[in-house]
């Protein structure tokens, strides 16, 4: 077994992926896919994702890691360490994507801490913490209208609210759990203790243009947007639309268009003034939706993201105002449903500054950045001191099946993580 007091960028350079593996992991997941939907689609809970999870189960044991899924349905597989008990370092991402979404967002931060695991024990490194990697059950924004069921569950911040979230045939979150096995209760309650991980390190794509355009290679992140998230319905009335007045109509999907504009003018005033903050109606469903009715409702799903807490207050301020103003100018009424709002949440800087050491030791370009994506990590860091290591993404594509990455870049980032978390672990804990 090799030990390391001082990793120098040569010691660091055994960890190395094996691209060839890594690679043929990503394929491997990628084939798991609804075939009722384009791109690579793997929704929570879905036959695909579920099948995929055993596909991540099976590669966990053969990495040589100890498997178990939680409570939660977080698939966490463990590397043991010297030390036989006392805090573990972790890793880990998630493995469902959006509809319609590419093979990366996640994906690369699963599949790379598997290839970081098989290089500590091909090159006989054995940590003296143990090492976790988890598979975080449901990342995305889900048909429940909520996000990261998983990390949140660990973090100990999902409540009968969160849970009680329905999908469009009224299934609630905490039922579609249930019929797959898990106790509500138990996931409400299921809180890691502090101490339990002495900290956690994702490798995740940029998902953004930054790294790409400025030529560099790893993305040290600061802190992670945070997210407002509502459902806003106007509800007018379903008239004949070959009879009724222009001026007597309650159109709730002309209230909607004003509505989506106001939503841009937010995220553009808020872009210019902070310079990174983003506003976005992602769905509109539209009621009775014929072409010759009046429409009776509108809902839009919205969201605002920003790193910047003070603006996202203001903003959503200014989305409750606008929204009530266009509902009483067109004498509608209005219902908004605000979701699961996330808080920006900065990195550790310990974390930001062994990640940015230790990329400068293996000899690889960096930069600080925030996120504007959303993470487990945002949950995961109430937990432990968290950071993140970014790597290009093509033509900052994502949540779409563009969405790329290069082999190579994909390596330098798992090699980062890799030398992260020895360096970590021979310093104690961050
Ligand atoms: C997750 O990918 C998000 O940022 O919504
Ligand atoms: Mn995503
Ligand atoms: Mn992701």
């Amino acid at each position: 077994m090799s030990t390391m007091s001082e990793q120098s960028g040569t010691d660091l350079d055994q960890f190395r992926p094996v691209l060839d593996r890594l690679g043929g992991a990503l394929e491997e997941l990628a084939g798991y896919v609804d075939p009722d939907h384009g791109g690579w689609t793997r929704r929570v809970l879905s036959e695909p994702y579920t099948a995929s999870r055993s596909w991540v189960r099976d590669a966990m044991r053969d990495a040589g890691l100890t498997v178990h899924v939680d409570e939660a349905g977080n698939t966490i597989g463990v590397l043991p360490g010297r030390r036989g008990s006392g805090p573990a370092l972790a890793t880990g991402s998630h493995t469902d994507t959006v509809a319609n979404g590419g093979r990366f967002d996640g994906v690369a931060g699963v599949v790379g801490a598997l290839e970081v695991v098989h290089r500590l024990r091909e090159t006989d490194t054995r940590l003296d913490s143990d090492l976790m990697v988890i598979d975080f059950l449901g990342e995305e924004p889900n048909e429940f209208g909520v996000s990261c069921i998983g990390s949140r569950a660990i973090a100990g911040t999902v409540s009968r609210d969160y849970l009680d979230h329905e999908r469009d045939d009224g299934l609630s979150l905490g039922s579609a759990l249930q019929q797959r096995g898990m106790d509500p209760s138990t996931v409400m309650d299921m809180a890691w203790a502090p101490g339990r991980i002495s900290a956690f390190v994702e490798l995740h794509i940029e998902q953004g243009p930054v790294l790409e355009r400025v030529g560099t290679q790893i993305g040290v992140v600061t802190a992670i947007a945070g997210i407002e998230r509502v459902i806003a319905t106007f509800l007018g009335r379903a008239d004949h639309a070959g009879t009724a007045a222009m001026a007597d109509r309650k159109d709730a999907l002309v209230a909607a268009a004003e509505a989506v504009l106001a939503v841009e003018q937010i995220g553009c005033a808020g872009e210019q003034a902070t310079g990174a903050a983003v506003s976005t109606v992602g769905r509109l469903e539209v009621e009775p939706g014929a072409l010759n009715v009046v429409p009776s409702l509108a809902r839009l799903w919205t969201e605002l993201r920003s790193p910047d807490p003070g603006w996202l207050g203001t903003a959503r301020r200014d989305v409750v105002e606008q929204f009530k103003l266009i509902a009483e100018h067109r004498r509608l009424e209005l219902d908004l449903d605000w979701l699961n709002d996330q808080d920006p949440v900065p990195t550790a800087p310990s974390m930001q500054d062994v990640i940015a050491v230790t990329a400068d030791h293996l000899g690889y370009s960096w930069r600080a950045m925030p996120s504007g994506a959303g993470h487990d990590s945002a949950h995961i860091a109430a937990m432990a001191p968290t950071g993140m290591i970014f790597v290009p993404s093509r033509d900052g594509r994502s949540h779409c099946p563009e969405e790329w990455t290069d082999l190579a870049d994909l390596g330098r980032g798992v090699h980062a993580l890799a030398a992260t978390l020895v360096r970590l672990d021979r310093r104690g804990s961050a």
